[in-house]
């Protein structure tokens, strides 16, 4: 495969494929793996990862790439084949998750910053030989108006970090994925959420045009523009669809090769129709397609439930999942195809 860093980002937003978020950190598979029962081990995380690894019809067909986590990058699967090569060997592109997360932003209650660039130089080069082509770091917004929040600080001071990882990630011929996520969690209506996403992004290509990156080489990981849960509302897909390109055509420069959105705790079936209406709404200057972590796992997670006598009910769950979504980024999805399943 060429190493260009267009030629990476094009193929991580291939007709119809889009990514795998496996890079829950070590915190949070066991927040997912407590809901199924299972005791978080280094080998129940490989297990249950190489399980999906090795789904071959989901990984070859609509699955471009997975976004790893430290640990997963380094392991090797139960018959000793490092995870890289059984990613790659399914012709999907290893990737890497290389913030340290979000902490308190200083002063500002309810804010947080993503840390994570002290460093980063050293660690971009070992994820490369390691076999990682592109890598991500999430920034999160949350919404708390009545609060102040987010702070005009705490978007900026995202966006830079944004920037700065996104030129060492170039740097180290590694394609970024920036991902602002302006969380759904909170009480606000989808006005709102299109408000704070703007600020967001027109701060974020701003940041990344003064750090010189190039766009070409990058893709866009984004939340959609939906009502927040505790608002009691749920934003039907036309209405997602609609905020969500309205947004984009405003703030996301047509050199941007692909958005890739994250599921951000929509349900399954929801992340997949709101990414079909988007679709549907085609032509767009860019590939739209998932990066979804839960809304592609939680039906695998409950499928497999720790057992490897559920190993092939468990990659059944996730190729059926991968499936509705390839045809989500092709604006094909029906839901009828769901109960057919
Ligand atoms: P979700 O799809 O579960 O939001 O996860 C995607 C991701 O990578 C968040 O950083």
């Amino acid at each position: 495969m060429s190493e260009r860093l267009e030629d990476i980002a094009a193929a991580i937003v291939a007709d119809g494929k889009g990514l795998l978020a496996a890079d829950e950190s070590s915190g949070t598979i066991k927040k997912r793996f407590d809901v199924i029962g299972v005791e978080s081990t280094a080998d129940s995380r490989r297990d249950y990862r190489e399980m999906m690894f090795r789904a071959r019809e989901a990984m070859t067909r609509y699955i471009s790439g997975v976004i790893l986590y430290d640990e997963t990058i380094r392991q090797k699967a139960a018959d000793g084949t490092p995870l890289v090569d059984i990613i790659k060997a399914a012709g999907a592109i290893p990737g890497i998750k290389v913030d340290a997360g979000a902490k308190s932003l200083a002063g500002f209650p309810g804010d947080t910053v993503t840390e994570g660039l002290d460093g980063l130089r050293e660690r971009l080069a070992d994820y490369y030989k390691l076999g990682a082509r592109f890598a991500k770091w999430r920034a999160v917004i949350d919404i708390d108006t009545g609060k102040g929040v987010p702070s005009a600080n705490s978007i900026s001071s995202n966006a830079h970090a944004l920037a700065r990882y996104a030129a060492l990630c170039q740097e180290a011929g590694i394609v970024p994925i920036v991902e602002p996520e302006v969380l759904m969690d909170g009480a606000h209506d989808i006005d709102t959420c299109y408000a704070i996403s703007k600020a967001t992004l027109i701060k974020l290509y701003d940041e990344l045009h003064a750090a010189r990156v190039v766009l070409e080489g990058t893709i866009l990981k984004p939340n959609m523009v939906l009502a927040g849960r505790k608002s009691g509302k749920v934003s039907s897909p036309e209405e997602v669809a609609e905020m969500t390109i309205k947004l984009f055509r405003e703030t996301v420069p047509a050199a941007v090769p692909g958005i890739a959105f994250l599921s951000g705790g929509q349900e399954d079936e929801e992340a997949t129709a709101n990414l079909n209406a988007i679709n549907a709404i085609g032509p767009h200057p860019w590939k739209l397609t998932f990066s979804y972590g839960r809304a592609l796992q939680a039906a695998p997670q409950k499928a497999w439930s720790g057992k490897a006598s559920n190993v092939a009910a468990g990659q059944a769950a996730f190729t059926h999942r991968a499936h509705m979504n390839h045809l989500a980024a092709l604006g094909k999805w029906k839901a009828s195809l769901e109960q057919a399943a």
